[in-house]
């Protein structure tokens, strides 16, 4: 058994095992992944064969992310997974890492056994959902008429609501769901920040940060990324999020948030048509190095 970064010529190598996981993303990013530095591609190789691929990602110097880890079908459940990705956590350290996280889908049990070998922690659920944006059908050009204020009131209602400290674990890079980092507010800009006002005297009763961009698809999309409302507003935060869509000319609204914001997953389900494109959940792990 052999661990190793992935070089010229690696690619015509892992096609047998690639070609083993039907409608995979992995053939798609193989080039970008593979040109990442410092990080990249790293091989499992088992009697001189390509047997498992993962990249070794940074999100920041110090932040590695684990990402399409695969172990060929046919070599799996023999611990190779895990040796695997043992080597992977001292590479990240090596490499400068401090944290290495990752995402796995919430039902996929050997890796949550392989992260309880390993020592990760779980550090939050997340669910992806894409929500159609048929206004038409919803018979609204916006919602009802909320009053927004400004970034600044935005970011005081969610460090105030989430009690200022440690903020707010991990979150996904918008427009690419995959990547995990920290939520850092001062990296924040106010235009991705929305408030809605409601109440008497325009108090602040929800905000949400979001972000325009393609999504993994290339489809201009408002990517929701957190979203806090006081109890009972919180649809005037969601029908400003689908007016803010509406206003910037997307195709759809991604859902992309911490498990326990699944209040919004339930109220896009209740829209026109919203039952489809609901939801894959994962959990986040990490640890330290
Ligand atoms: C997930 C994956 C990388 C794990 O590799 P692996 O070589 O099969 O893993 P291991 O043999 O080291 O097994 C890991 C754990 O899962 C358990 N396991 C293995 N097969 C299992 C099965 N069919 N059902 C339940 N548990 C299973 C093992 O017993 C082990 O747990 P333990 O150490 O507590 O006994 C590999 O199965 C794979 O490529 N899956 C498809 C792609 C994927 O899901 N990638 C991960 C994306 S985050």
């Amino acid at each position: 058994m052999l661990f190793r970064r992935a070089g010229p010529g690696d690619r015509e190598r892992a096609e047998p095992l690639l070609q083993k996981f039907e409608d995979d993303y992995i053939p798609l990013v193989w080039d970008e992944w593979a040109a990442l530095e410092p990080g990249g591609i790293y091989l499992a190789e088992v009697d001189g064969a390509v047997a498992g691929i993962v990249c070794i990602q940074f999100v920041r110097p110090e932040e590695a992310y684990l990402a399409g880890m695969r172990i060929d079908p046919d070599l799996q459940g023999r611990g190779l997974g895990t040796e695997f990705a043992r080597f992977q956590v001292e590479e990240c350290r090596r490499l400068g890492a401090r944290v290495a996280r990752l995402l796995t889908a919430h039902d996929n049990v050997r890796v949550h056994r392989m992260m309880a070998t390993l020592g990760f922690g779980r550090v939050g659920g997340w669910l992806i959902g894409r929500a159609p944006l048929d206004w038409q059908a919803m018979g609204h050009s916006g919602g009802p008429p909320a009053r927004e204020s400004g970034g600044a009131a935005a970011l005081a209602y969610l460090a105030g609501r989430s009690q200022g400290a440690g903020l707010p674990g991990v979150v996904s890079v918008p427009g690419d769901p995959w990547l995990l980092r920290s939520l850092r507010w001062e990296e924040e800009k106010p235009e991705n920040c929305l408030a809605v006002a409601g109440g008497r005297g325009g108090v602040v009763t929800g905000a949400a940060l979001v972000e325009v961009g393609p999504d993994w698809e290339g489809r201009p999309t408002l990517t929701v990324r957190w979203a806090l409302a006081d109890p009972g507003a919180e649809e005037a935060l969601l029908w400003l999020l689908h007016g803010q869509a509406l206003r910037r000319q997307v195709t759809g609204v991604v859902y992309s948030l911490p498990a326990e914001m699944q209040w919004v997953e339930d109220w896009a389900k209740g829209l026109p048509g919203g039952e489809g494109g609901w939801s894959e959940r994962f959990a986040a792990y990490e640890i330290w190095l």
